[in-house]
């Protein structure tokens, strides 16, 4: 039976300092610098250095690959990035005020695909929001719901994770599919099934959904849904680690280690 492995990484930026973020420069291609170089506000570029280091060291951990030496190109004209050399492995990468975070499938094959979405879990919304882009389905439940704001926030990340799962990005319209949080949050979140889909959202495999609330940075923590899609029979097992990891080079490698 296959064995599907996702890990994910997330940092909540108030434990990456000066040091740590010049060291997470280090790490980026030149390209990459220069996307973060054309940030206008040093928070947002903060974002992007640290998803970017994150993606390298996460990558490298599951390739054995130096992560100076890995190289990204756009899957199709949707651009979600592929590591090249690598077609059984997918990732996925978010980052939003305070926080980042990048998720990383193997073993499910060349079919699977990974998405991952952050939200700070205190964000200000108004519930007009689901009415505009949401599914009638979704917008009922979350205004059924004794927390709606918290609800919205978890079908949005959701719906993120999944169109980036799906590689489509919101160009694939987010009403052409619905979603429900699983029951319960906590370390140990449950995967729910995607509830509808119709015409340009049909995958053709299964689609699973994890909802959580990721703690550290800010009070209140973010928000994290994450979707994995696939011909995946297997159950799939979901590592989460938070904090900003250290790099313990082993060979031509790198090791992520837990801290925080
Ligand atoms: C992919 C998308 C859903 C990301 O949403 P977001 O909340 O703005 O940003 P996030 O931080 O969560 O994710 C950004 C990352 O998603 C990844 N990404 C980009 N296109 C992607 C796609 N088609 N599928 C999956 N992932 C994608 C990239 O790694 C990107 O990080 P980078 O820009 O630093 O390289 C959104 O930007 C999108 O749909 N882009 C495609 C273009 C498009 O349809 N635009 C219409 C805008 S209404």
């Amino acid at each position: 039976m296959q064995q599907v492995r996702i890990s994910v990484g997330v940092v909540p930026l108030a434990q990456v300092d000066a040091p740590g973020e010049r060291w997470a420069q280090g790490l980026l291609s030149a390209e990459e610098r220069l996307r973060a170089d054309r940030r206008v506000r040093d928070s947002s570029r903060r974002e992007f250095t640290v998803a970017h280091a994150l993606k390298r060291l996460m990558l490298s951990e599951a390739t054995g690959a130096d992560p100076h030496s890995l190289r990204f190109a756009p899957r199709d004209s949707y651009g979600k990035p592929m590591l090249l050399g690598e077609p059984e492995l997918d990732f996925s990468l978010t980052h939003t005020a305070g926080a980042v975070a990048c998720a990383v499938v193997t073993g499910g094959g060349p079919d699977s695909g990974v998405g991952i979405d952050l939200e700070a879990a205190d964000r200000r919304i108004t519930l007009d929001l689901a009415d505009r882009f949401f599914a009638a389905d979704e917008t009922a439940w979350i205004r059924g719901q004794p927390q709606p704001e918290a609800a919205f926030l978890a079908v949005w990340t959701l719906k993120e994770a999944f169109v980036k799962a799906a590689g489509r990005g919101l160009a694939l319209g987010l009403t052409l599919f619905s979603v429900r949080p699983p029951p319960g949050e906590g370390t140990d979140p449950q995967p729910a099934p995607l509830l509808r889909q119709d015409g340009d959202a049909c995958l053709p495999h299964p689609v699973r959904l994890w909802q959580w609330v990721s703690p550290g940075g800010v009070s209140a923590g973010h928000r994290v849904g994450l979707a994995l899609t696939g011909p995946v029979a297997a159950t799939a097992e979901v590592t989460v680690r938070t904090g900003w990891p250290g790099l313990t080079r082993s060979g031509q490698g790198a090791r992520i280690e837990q801290k925080g």
